[in-house]
């Protein structure tokens, strides 16, 4: 694995390679003198706002003996009009690899193209390639694998999130509800290209969809970048609440999931929020010990 653009362009063995290598990360973080990325400075190149996926990797670069920068897209000449391709032949000659959270999913594929470092999808509006990678390992640690179970993702059907759930399940075998209004569910395209090889069903009918399920999953109803259509979404989505009432259909011990950050009496009621915070925090942890597994595995191939 090069660099790691989306879950679509992985394999299967290639996704379970980074699930163990982050389950051994995680139980080696305070003992591992394993130190990949000494002598590397990475870059952290976003034009989105981040919490989760900004401390991960800057932690997780350090924790792996690396130094890291943070680059805001609009300080630096990228944010003026300067090509993404002249972006990355520069960086290309300076960095150890870069991380990057933008819009279009073209623009990582440039980056990498151009710049020759390991480069890593930290959010595109197509794919959260890293969130996914993580919320595997967390399946895998509550559920014991995610192999025969079903995933049911409520709400923004359309998003990056819930593009990379459908790229898994294409990859791993798993069943996925989706639960989403019309307007806001994958494309068509999109689907059919999955659907050779996943089990994925599209409904309104959120029950329907939470029925029985192992895991319901949620995101935001309004993604970075799609501000001024918060109006419009927030009519379409109210009936697509992950809630105790809709909890209550799932399989027995159904987990809970979203990748965060949360707005309570939106995509999930408040009380479904506490009630599950032990899993929804967890799963924010395992971005750090995932994108560390992502990391390792990428500076090995070059
Ligand atoms: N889930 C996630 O990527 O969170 P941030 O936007 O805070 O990085
Ligand atoms: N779909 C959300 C994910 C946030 C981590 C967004 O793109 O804003």
């Amino acid at each position: 694995m090069k660099h790691l653009l989306s879950i679509e362009s992985l394999t299967s063995q290639e996704i379970y390679e980074v699930l163990d290598l982050a389950d051994s990360v995680k139980a080696g973080r305070h003992s591992s003198t394993e130190r990949p990325l000494a002598g590397q400075c990475w870059a952290l190149i976003f034009s989105k706002s981040s919490t989760r996926t900004r401390v991960s990797f800057e932690v997780g670069i350090r924790e792996l003996g690396g130094d890291v920068m943070f680059l805001s897209a609009n300080d630096i000449q990228l944010g003026r009009g300067e090509p993404i391709e002249d972006t990355a032949r520069v960086m290309g000659r300076m960095l150890g690899g870069a991380v990057i959270r933008t819009y279009r999913q073209s623009d990582v594929e440039i980056f990498a193209e151009y710049s020759q470092i390991p480069t890593v999808n930290a959010l595109t509006d197509d794919e959260h390639p890293c969130q996914i990678l993580a919320d595997l390992q967390t399946i895998r640690e509550k559920l014991g694998g995610i192999e025969g179970r079903s995933l049911c993702f409520i709400g923004d059907g359309a998003c990056n999130v819930a593009r990379s759930w459908i790229w898994a399940a294409a990859r791993l075998g798993f069943e996925l509800r989706i639960a989403a209004p019309k307007g806001f569910q994958p494309d068509l395209e999109l689907l059919s290209r999955a659907s050779e090889t996943a089990r994925i069903l599209v409904t309104e009918d959120v029950h329907e969809a939470a029925r029985g399920a192992d895991v319901l999953y949620t995101d935001v109803w309004v993604s970075m970048g799609k501000e001024e259509e918060t109006a419009s979404r927030l009519a379409a989505m109210t009936p697509y609440q992950i809630n105790q009432g809709l909890v209550g259909v799932a399989a027995r011990g159904a987990l809970v999931m979203h990748c965060l950050p949360a707005y309570r009496g939106k995509e999930i009621s408040a009380e479904s929020f506490e009630a599950h915070a032990k899993t929804l925090f967890d799963q924010a942890e395992n971005r750090l010990h995932a994108q560390k597994a992502i990391l390792r595995l990428i500076s090995a191939s070059v």
